[in-house]
């Protein structure tokens, strides 16, 4: 049947019907909010990079993450910084080490939060690499050691879940078994499973104090050119143990996200990440675009793609807007 029997612009008509046969909707729920933890007391700085966005130290990480919790934001995804890098990062897994703090200082103030904690050796090794030096190459195996030391540390200050973000083979199957060793094993695992050797992660850099000493990611990183791989990635890190899978970033990987979103049934978290933020923040302050039509657009496009959960620097700037809609 063709025209004039069918009429897509029947559906299209008001605002009621086009609510109605709406195929995405985006939710509050939807959201993960990240945040910076900074070692110390008493610190709120603005992140040069990244505008809006704030270091924190953990005790004044407490009122922002209720306000977050008030909006209807389930989770935050918590960064941290060393107090001091070594080769090893060990900084990373101290249990009063400041995300450690962090963590417990949210989930006593603001139980019903869910807190996730980024897992990685990059803020805290002197390479500045995700993973262990060891004569100029970063150790795999090593590597994935340390970083269960890190999750380890981070379940027992009571993360809800640990989202290991470096990129090693086998760090998630090496994960679940120390947390399994040592009770945790109702702490879940989201991984950064498909992430890409990205420019987009630029503006991050400065928050984290995390860039590499030598060289660059691409040896633990994914290959942008590369989306059956990223099928291979996923696949692995469900066999070793993670909840929930991530690409990252979001926006130019929209077609691994629907890929995932097929060939898996775990859930798909989407990382729109700082390059993205900012892409979009810069554009909209120059008066390129209107600011709200921009972000929500662009967000319900990730959701559109496959993503059940979106890691967003918005996400707090969407939930207002959503709960005032
Ligand atoms: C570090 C890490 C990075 C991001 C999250 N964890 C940077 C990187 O891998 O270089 C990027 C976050 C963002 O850009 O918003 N493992
Ligand atoms: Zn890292």
């Amino acid at each position: 049947m063709s025209f004039p029997q069918n009429r897509l612009r029947r559906l299209r008509k008001n605002e009621t019907i086009r609510k109605m046969v709406e195929e995405t909707k985006l939710s509050v729920s939807d959201f993960v909010y990240p945040m910076f933890v900074k070692p110390g007391k008493d610190i709120k700085e603005p992140i040069a990079s990244m505008s809006g966005l704030y270091h924190y130290s953990p005790d004044t990480i407490i009122e922002p993450a209720k306000q977050i919790h008030s909006l209807g934001i389930p989770a935050v995804l918590l960064f941290g910084q060393a107090r001091k890098k070594d080769e090893p990062g060990s900084d990373a897994y101290a249990q009063d080490g400041a995300v450690q703090q962090a963590i417990r200082n949210i989930k006593e103030n603001v139980p019903e939060l869910l807190v996730i904690t980024d897992v990685c050796l990059c803020a805290y090794t002197d390479s500045g690499h995700c993973g262990v030096v060891r004569d100029g190459k970063i150790d795999n195996d090593e590597s994935c050691r340390t970083l269960s030391k890190v999750a380890l540390s981070h379940a027992q200050a009571g993360a809800d879940i640990v989202a290991p973000s470096d990129m090693m083979d086998g760090r998630v199957k090496y994960i679940r078994q120390t947390l399994e060793e040592n009770g945790f094993e109702e702490t879940a695992i989201m991984s950064y499973s498909a992430k890409y050797a990205s420019a987009y992660y630029g503006p991050f850099r400065d928050v984290a104090d995390s860039a590499p000493a030598f060289g660059d990611r691409k040896s633990y990183q994914m290959n942008p050119a590369n989306a059956k791989e990223a099928i291979r990635e996923i696949q692995l890190d469900i066999e070793e143990g993670a909840d929930i899978v991530m690409v990252k970033p979001a926006l130019a990987y929209l077609d691994v996200i629907l890929r995932a979103r097929q060939r898996f049934d775990v859930p798909v978290a989407a990382y729109n990440v700082s390059g993205e933020y900012m892409m979009i923040n810069t554009a909209a302050d120059a008066g390129v675009f209107q600011r709200e039509k921009i972000i929500m657009e662009t967000t319900l496009a990730i959701k559109r793609a496959g993503a059940d959960i979106i890691i967003s620097y918005f996400a707090d700037e969407i939930a207002g807007i959503l709960n005032n809609a």
